[in-house]
């Protein structure tokens, strides 16, 4: 049931009401799992290990990924470079790393309003035309190029979405142990790829081994923290400045019902300026939980250049990983790990510093589809600070000084 007398669902698409998304959505509903349900449930044995202080988990990937780098080679590219943040975790922790892409699914993007402005010049008489556009929002949706026509939404476009997702993860090497991951925010998409198994028929998402529901969807008793619950994957939220400790509360007892280690994970986005004024009181809402704490320094750290661009400075981003290690070792909890935007590719979207942001960047080198990510070399340096970071906090609270 799909309920459509009720509230509208918060960042769906205005797709159009001809009927072609149903047909599409009973298109989805007959196509073969992408993650069989045993590999969602080896995934969460794997997070209990986080859960339980024993491991850590990397989660990491594009913003959005786009349908045309889509390729055999450039997925092995990511899972190599998935599978390098393990071994530098590793290498740091001397504890196991569990690595989950941003990968295989991730198609859709919740925007903060639903059309842009775009200038235009009338060519040959320099006057400028102003017109608004609707928002890119995901391969799945639409198209990023500006133009009424390419940003449609496009229900055909969801098969197209689980046609590369079903390449990505045939494409992902065999025993690289690299999980998949992406936001759930297409409810539709989602609902019809539930599949349900043995006996006593329990759902399980075959999109993915994670899903995650994103700041802006995490509305107490919203359809996306239903649609979570309904699912026995392991799940995790996106906790944003606004998070209240009555919502996290909530949202553990409604993910998490039954306290098991590896089910729900909270990624903290929280930015460097907040992260020790507003997560004591998140932890202390979940404490009765065996929730995973994921820390995701990007998504609260992002500003415009001097030249409009949208980017992140690696000081800052590392401060918020710093914040978040410090305020989780005062608590003696574990770190249980990162959550990031990364490319293997060597781009230039994100700065060393907030100054550095003035030089401006050139289109050949600034490629997300959405978000400024980490380069390679950025990439590798933040992770292998954060690792030494979370490195000591592990063994205090191993020591056990404070309860854990
Ligand atoms: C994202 O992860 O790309 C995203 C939109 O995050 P958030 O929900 O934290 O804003
Ligand atoms: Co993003």
């Amino acid at each position: 049931m799909r309920g459509t007398q009720e509230a509208p669902i918060a960042q769906e698409p205005p797709w159009p009401s001809d009927g072609t998304l149903d047909a599409v959505l009973a298109e989805l509903a007959g196509r073969p799992a992408l993650v069989p349900a045993a590999e969602a449930e080896r995934l969460i044995r794997r997070l209990a290990e986080v859960a339980e202080g024993r491991a850590h988990l990397v989660q990491a990937g594009d913003c959005v990924e786009l349908f045309d780098e889509v390729s055999p080679a450039a997925t092995r590219r990511k899972v190599a470079q998935l599978t390098g943040f393990a071994e530098t975790f590793e290498a740091h922790t001397g504890l196991p790393t569990v690595t989950v892409g941003r990968l295989g699914g991730q198609f859709a993007k919740p925007r903060s309003k639903p059309v842009e402005r775009r200038v235009d010049v009338v060519p040959g008489s320099g006057v400028t035309r102003v017109s608004w556009l609707p928002v890119y929002r995901g391969e799945a949706v639409n198209d990023r190029e500006p133009s009424e026509s390419a940003r449609t939404a496009d229900p055909a476009r969801l098969l197209r979405a689980y046609d590369k997702a079903a390449e990505i993860h045939a494409a992902i090497p065999a025993g690289s142990d690299v999980f998949t991951s992406h936001e759930a925010l297409l409810l539709g998409y989602e609902r019809a790829l539930v599949r349900r198994h043995g006996p006593e028929g329990v759902a399980y998402s075959a999109s993915a081994h994670l899903l995650w529901i994103g700041d802006r969807t995490r509305a107490p008793r919203g359809p996306h923290l239903d649609f979570a619950a309904s699912v026995a994957n392991p799940v995790a939220v996106k906790l944003g400045p606004s998070a209240h400790p009555a919502d996290v509360r909530a949202l553990v007892d409604l993910l998490d019902p039954h306290r098991t280690p590896g089910r729900l994970t909270l990624i903290t986005r929280l930015g460097a300026a907040n992260v020790h004024a507003a997560l004591p009181g998140l932890l202390a809402a979940a404490a009765s939980h065996p929730v995973i704490w994921l820390c995701d320094p990007m998504h609260a750290n992002t500003f415009i250049s001097g030249c409009g661009r949208k980017t992140r400075a690696v000081d800052t981003m590392l401060a918020e990983v710093d914040g978040f290690a410090r305020v989780l070792r005062a608590h003696g909890t574990h770190p249980g790990g990162l959550h990031l935007e990364v490319t293997p590719d060597q781009v230039t979207e994100c700065v060393p510093t907030a100054t550095a942001a003035e030089h401006g960047f050139d289109a050949e080198s600034y490629r997300t589809g959405c978000d400024p990510r980490l380069s390679r070399t950025q990439a590798a340096a933040f992770v292998a600070r954060a690792a030494a970071g979370f490195a000591g906090v592990t063994e205090h609270v191993r020591s056990g000084v404070l309860p854990g």
